[in-house]
């Protein structure tokens, strides 16, 4: 076996497109020691950068103090403590939602839901460009599987129209997209939705704490609150803690209960971290300035790096995806700006589409003008370098 693991490995550093990890120490909300250096950390998820706030942080010593370090068991089992009936209370409403049904992460959660709620003769129906663990999940379900382009709402209407299969049909997409950073077109889709009889399965991961005038998601910029048959999220992004949620009508959260393997084998979460997200919710609920900020920093380095002459593509939000193309070259990028203290990582195949290598940037409310300025002046000089702009 080590022998063949072995060769793989090889072919995958020839092409570049070697991984490994990077260990980092947090310096600020910002910043981090890598290397024994200061680098900005470009790449976070916290986009509202709540991971290191002070309420946050107390929030979860609290919980440590009243209810010690773990749950040790799975949530059917005794692992369902009453932080989890609070939390699932408020997320459902933040969400504009009547029920929810927390998962210990995102990836779990998609890997539960797709394989769970599908069955043979079902049709699924999925953006070619969907997070791993929704393609995943797809794998594992006995329903057909059919891509549909990226946003393309045309074809996909093509492909429901022409399938024949008896079954109930599913449309799967993420409302921002993780790698891309551009939004399904979901005024479209709930349109299909409602004319062909389709469930929609939503994740809303990068969205949630971040769109929307009260920032509880993408759905809400579309005055669609509330309004899919499956959404997802997680805490672990924008809201700065840790776990996933999925929110639908009672009927299918209690399917999932019984039959979501995912759900029903591991141990639960910490009740540290359940603090953490009814903390994170509690803020963002009550002061949307976190949000606004963070979309002031948004406005502030989409500017300045379109004005150099960088191509967004059809990105808008907190991620920006600088598209380089091959994967060494990508690396190389990546390891010029390692070198002036940027942090962020080449996302290559098969996380991306072959020939599409990329930096993906994100842009945290936790940035200072200086920060931003620092980012985008460093960018430009190797974006030159490269002979990307
Ligand atoms: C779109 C999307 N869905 C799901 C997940 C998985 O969530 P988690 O990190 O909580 O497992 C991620 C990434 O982490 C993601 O980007």
């Amino acid at each position: 076996m080590k022998e063949r693991l072995s060769k793989d490995l090889q072919e995958i550093k020839q092409k570049g497109n070697y991984r490994s990890v990077r260990f980092i120490k947090p310096l600020t909300a910002t910043k981090i020691l890598y290397n024994f250096k200061e680098h900005l950390n470009l790449c976070s998820n916290s986009y509202l950068s709540l991971h290191v706030h002070p309420y946050l942080v107390d929030a979860a010593r609290k919980a440590l103090d009243v209810y010690g370090t773990g749950t040790c068991s799975s949530r059917s089992v005794s692992g369902s403590i009453d932080l989890y009936g609070e939390l699932e209370r408020e997320i459902a409403s933040y969400k504009g939602y009547k029920d929810a049904l927390i998962f210990s992460n995102g990836y779990m959660a998609n890997i539960g839901i797709i394989s769970t709620l599908t069955d043979r003769g079902d049709t699924i129906f999925s953006d070619e460009l969907n997070h791993s663990s929704l393609i995943h999940s797809m794998r594992l379900s006995r329903a057909k599987k059919v891509i549909y382009r990226h946003r393309d709402v045309d074809d996909l209407e093509k492909r429901i129209k022409s399938d024949k299969g008896k079954g109930k049909k599913f449309i799967v997409t993420e409302s921002i997209f993780s790698m891309d950073g551009d939004i399904a077109p979901l005024n479209d889709i709930y349109k299909l939705k409602k004319i062909y009889d389709v469930n929609v399965v939503l994740d809303d991961a990068h969205g949630t704490g971040v769109f929307g005038a009260k920032g509880t998601g993408v759905e809400e910029s579309f005055g669609l609150a509330g309004s899919m048959d499956v959404h997802m999220a997680t805490f672990g992004k924008a809201l700065g803690s840790f776990g996933a949620f999925v929110l639908a009508d009672r009927v299918v959260l209690d399917y999932l209960i019984n039959r979501a393997k995912t759900f029903m084998y591991t141990t639960a979460l910490p009740a540290s971290l359940l603090a953490t997200s009814l903390a994170a919710l509690k803020l963002v609920r009550n002061d949307t300035s976190f949000k606004n900020e963070l979309w002031a920093n948004i406005a502030y380095m989409r500017e300045n790096l379109k004005n150099a002459g960088f191509d967004l593509k059809e990105s808008d939000g907190p991620i920006i995806p600088i598209v380089v193309g091959e994967d060494s070259r990508t690396v190389k990028m990546q390891e010029m700006l390692l070198g002036k203290g940027l942090f962020l990582q080449a996302i290559r195949p098969p996380t991306v589409p072959e020939g599409t290598s990329r930096l993906r940037l994100t842009v945290v409310r936790g940035f200072t003008r200086d920060e931003m300025d620092y980012a985008v002046q460093t960018l430009i000089q190797v974006g030159k370098t490269m002979g990307l702009i």
